[in-house]
């Protein structure tokens, strides 16, 4: 078991009365996520790309207590999969000039299996880095004369939550390579950048301090697989760049937005941290 802590880091933290705590008990659980009888992967050995940063990626399910890991293994005490009966009704709604709904094209939301695992990425066809909203108010602007849903609205969370069931347990893969490589170099440099005035970059809580606790938090490997999450805190979902915004906002610091080109680079990169692991979609957290 690991205890590490980063000895600049915990001076400025210590400062600002935030401190990285290790407890015995700090590490992630021993703990299998069975849904409807199918095992999501929440534990894997880390991609060949980060070698010499972590041996093991691990699903934030793992960092949570036991009442939200087994509110998560039960669809029926999922709170996130309400959300997904909404992003149902949406899928079949009429909108925009053209009056078509996302049925009117792709038939059922199963045409979206897959998706989930291998976003963000390069579109073939444009060449621009894509998540799942990009590709949503594409459509919505482009095929149905609608207008695009704000990033965090209500109604493109419940999207991306019916988006990302279709695809839950498979094995995120997001490319890297490619045309990918100048997204992912981009989002690993923001990765490792130190912000604001506590000088944190997203390694110093996910990567240097997984398994210590912050505050009362249990500090996860910050992954995406799980998005979009449902949140007790909140009572509703958060989408990955949301949640950086928050984590940011945390290190007393100003950086980019929700939908900026370096929060886009940076989810492929996150995502690539967590090649290997199942998309859980829609996760509970805290
Ligand atoms: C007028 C037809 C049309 C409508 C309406 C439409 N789409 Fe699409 N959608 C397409 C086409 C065509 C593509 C591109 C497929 C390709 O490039 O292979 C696409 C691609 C996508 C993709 C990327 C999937 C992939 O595998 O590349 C997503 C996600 C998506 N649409 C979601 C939606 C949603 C959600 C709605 C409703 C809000 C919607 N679409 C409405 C035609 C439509
Ligand atoms: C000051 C420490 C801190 C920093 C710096 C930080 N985070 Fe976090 N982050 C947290 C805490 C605390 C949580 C909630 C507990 C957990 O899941 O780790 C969290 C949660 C997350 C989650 C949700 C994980 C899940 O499974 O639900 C993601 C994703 C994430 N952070 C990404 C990032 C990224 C990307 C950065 C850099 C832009 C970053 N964080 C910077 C503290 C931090």
């Amino acid at each position: 078991m690991k205890q590490r802590t980063i000895k600049t880091a915990l001076t400025v933290t210590a400062l600002f009365g935030l401190a990285f705590a290790g407890t015995a008990m700090a590490e992630a659980v021993e703990d299998t996520l069975v849904i409807d009888g199918v095992e999501i992967t929440t534990r894997a050995a880390a991609p060949a790309h980060l070698e010499g940063a972590l041996d093991e990626i691990r699903s934030g399910w793992l960092y949570r207590e036991a009442d939200t890991r087994v509110m998560q293994a039960d669809d029926f005490d999922n709170p996130g999969m309400i959300f997904v009966d909404r992003g149902l009704d949406s899928w079949n709604a009429v909108d925009g000039t053209e009056g078509k709904s996302c049925a009117s094209c792709h038939e059922g939301p199963e045409a979206m299996a897959g998706l989930r695992a291998v976003t963000p990425r390069v579109d073939a066809k444009s060449g621009k880095l894509m998540n799942i909203e990009g590709y949503v108010n594409d459509c919505r602007t482009t095929r149905m004369g609608a207008e695009a849903w704000g990033g965090r609205s209500d109604k493109m969370t419940d999207m991306m939550a019916l988006i990302a069931v279709q695809s839950r347990g498979q094995l995120m893969n997001v490319a890297i390579d490619g045309a990918a490589a100048p997204f992912f170099e981009k989002g690993k440099e923001i990765y490792y950048s130190r912000f604001g005035q506590l000088e944190l970059s997203c390694a110093s809580c996910h990567e240097q301090n997984n398994g210590n606790y912050i505050r009362s938090d249990h500090l996860s490997q910050g992954q995406t697989n799980g998005f979009p999450v449902y949140r007790l805190k909140d009572a509703s979902l958060t989408t990955p760049q949301g949640r950086f915004v928050g984590c940011v906002r945390d290190t007393r610091a100003e950086t980019f937005k929700a939908g900026s080109d370096e929060f886009n680079a940076l989810e492929l990169y996150v995502a690539s941290r967590g090649n290997g692991l199942a998309v859980e979609g829609v996760s509970v957290r805290n």
